[in-house]
Order: structure tokens, then sequence, then C-alpha cells
């Protein structure tokens, strides 16, 4: 033994599986998950999504079916994006107040399957609808317009309260949609449906495959920047998120996730607030492709990604890997 040895040894409490159990700060479960499904119209189909390996558009039966499989694991809320018809889209999207939209449809199989078991929440923008695929309604410049978009979705989520939705989450970032949202709730009866404020959602490269998903991507002209936030903004993101939540968002979101941690961090130490992140389709099937290639260990790199979310401050994470995670995590 030399004379000059630690006294503080870190690695002691790391040298067994005991005693690492004993000293985790973060521990995941399959409640921390929500699970994002995409919807297609008939009866019984599965249509795999080539950009997104392992996730597939859903028709509303088989939806009841993951809601099931969902709750069986644990999950407890899912989040659902439909894929439109092309004859359905419009300029003005209008196809988002239909009572009886794929979505709408969607909500009410997976009420029907599974009651209060679990959770739906469901995005509020317009880009599933449009044939121009913004996210709201465009003047001739094609810019995105602001109060005439919030009227818009307005209607969108108290069509979804209607048919059963309980967490409406505008991702759209238009200015003032929270309170007026929270309002229109309010006034139609829902006082307990909850409002999910996409806060600091960025204009983002990692949203690709997810436009192909929901098909909007082939159509889309331009990009978001007018109101998707600028990834170099940080302040900012914090301003967003305590505009929202003194327009009455129940919790905020952060997107997309594992490029933004410290965004969660911040918010999470300024605000105390239930935080979630979307870990979004490109990071998807950013890991599934290293792990294709070869480059990492599926598995591994889901379980470490989603507790890094955890130990960021997120009270949960939305993740195209939750029904696999959860089986990982042995519900
Ligand atoms: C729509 C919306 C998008 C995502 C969620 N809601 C795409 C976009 O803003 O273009 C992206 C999710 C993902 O990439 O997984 N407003």
């Amino acid at each position: 033994m030399t004379a000059a040895y630690p006294n503080l040894r870190l690695r002691r409490t790391r040298a067994s599986n005991w005693s690492r159990a004993l000293h985790r700060e973060t521990v995941l479960t399959p409640a921390d998950l929500i699970w994002p499904l995409f919807v297609t119209e008939g009866n019984g189909v599965e249509e795999p999504i080539a950009s997104l390996p392992g996730v597939s558009r859903w028709s509303a039966d088989r939806i009841a079916d993951r809601a099931r499989e969902a709750a069986g694991l644990g999950i407890p809320c899912l989040a659902l994006f439909p894929n439109t018809q092309a004859n359905r889209r419009s300029d003005d999207g209008s196809e988002a107040l239909n009572p009886d939209n794929l979505m709408c449809r969607a909500i009410k199989a997976i009420k029907d399957a599974c009651g209060s078991d679990i959770g739906v929440l469901t995005d509020v923008a317009l880009d599933p609808y449009t044939s121009h695929g913004q996210d709201g309604l465009i003047d001739a410049a094609g810019y995105v317009v602001n109060d005439d978009t919030v009227a818009v979705l307005v209607d969108q989520a108290i069509n979804q309260a209607e048919a059963g939705a309980d967490v409406i989450a505008p991702s759209d970032m238009m200015d003032g949609r929270v309170r007026a949202i929270r309002m229109a709730l309010e006034i139609n009866g829902h006082p307990n449906v909850q409002i999910m404020a996409y806060a600091a959602k960025y204009a983002s490269a990692f949203y690709g495959p997810f436009r192909d998903a929901v098909g909007s991507g082939g159509l889309l002209k331009g990009d978001k920047k007018s109101y998707q936030m600028d990834p170099a903004n940080g302040d900012e993101a914090l301003r967003e998120v305590a505009l929202d939540l003194a327009e009455g968002a129940d919790s905020v979101m952060v997107k997309p996730g594992l490029p933004y941690l410290d965004i969660v961090r911040r918010v999470r130490d300024r605000f105390e607030v239930p935080v979630f992140a979307y870990q979004v389709s490109g990071e998807y099937a950013m890991i599934e492709a290293a792990a294709a290639a070869g480059a990492g260990e599926r598995d591994a790199l889901v379980l470490e990604t989603l507790t890094a979310f955890k130990r960021a401050g997120c009270s949960g994470v939305l993740t195209y890997h939750a029904a696999h995670a959860a089986r990982l995590l042995g519900a």
C-alpha cells in the first residue's frame, strides 16, 4: 500500500449491483412514458412507416388494441396524431373541426376500450389537416397569421374535448392560444380537461419522419421558423414557458428532447412545474439507425436516453419507444 491513497473512492459505491441500485438517483418507470400513435382510415389496418422503422399507423380499431396494450404495460397516456386523407385536407384545415374526423373516432375507440385507465392527449395544430402543411392559416404571402389561427385552434381543441380527450396539447406555437383554449374549455363545460403546452418548441430538423407519418411532409412549403423557436435560444424558452403557465397551462413541454435537455433543466429549476419532453421522430430514427448499424445496443440506448430525460428534470417523456421501454422495465 502506498502512503498516499484517496480517502474518498467514488468507485466504492459502484462496485456491486446492490450498491449501484441503492445509490441510483433517478428511476425510470413505465408511468413516466407517453406513447405517441399515428391513426389512419379503415378497419384492421396497420401501415408501417418507412422513415420510422418499427412504428406504424393504425386504424381506429387497432388503436384501441394499442391502448389496451399500453394500459397493460402501465403506460398512463397516449398521444394521437392523424394521417388525414388527402381529399379532406384544405387551405383552412377545417377537417380539424369535424366531430367525426379520424382523431375524434380514435379518441372514442380508446375511451370505449379503456375508459379512465388511460389518458388521451391530443395535438392542437392544423398541419395534419392543411393542404399546405403549415400549423395555421396562411395569408397571401404564406405567413401563418396568429389571431385567426388561434380562433380555429380553440374550436379544434373543443372538438377534441367533446370527443373525450383528457389533455389538450397545443403544438402550434401561436401567441395567446393557451389562454384562449383554457377559457373555451371552461365555458364549454370541460374544467378538468388539462392543457399540456408545447411551450418551448423549436424549429427543428428532427421532425422529418413525423411529417411523413402524418402525410404533411411533401405538402409543406417553406419552413416553420416564423412561429417555432430558434434552436440557438434558451432565455426565450423561459419566456415562452412563463407565458403559457400564466395563461393557464397545467404542464409544459420541451421539444425536441435530447438536444434540449439544458432547456428542460432550466425550466424545471426556474418554475418547479411538471415538465415533459418529446423525444421526437428524428431522435427515434437516429437511435434505430445507430442500432441497425451496430453503433450501439438498441435496448441500452433506449433506456439510457429515457433515463437522461428524467435526470434532467422531466416528469415524463413522449417517446415512440414507450411500449418497448415499458417491456424492458419489466412491466
Ligand atoms: C405538429 C407537430 C409536429 C410534431 C408534433 N406535432 C411536427 C411539426 O411541428 O412540424 C413533431 C413530432 C415528431 O417529430 O415526432 N405541429
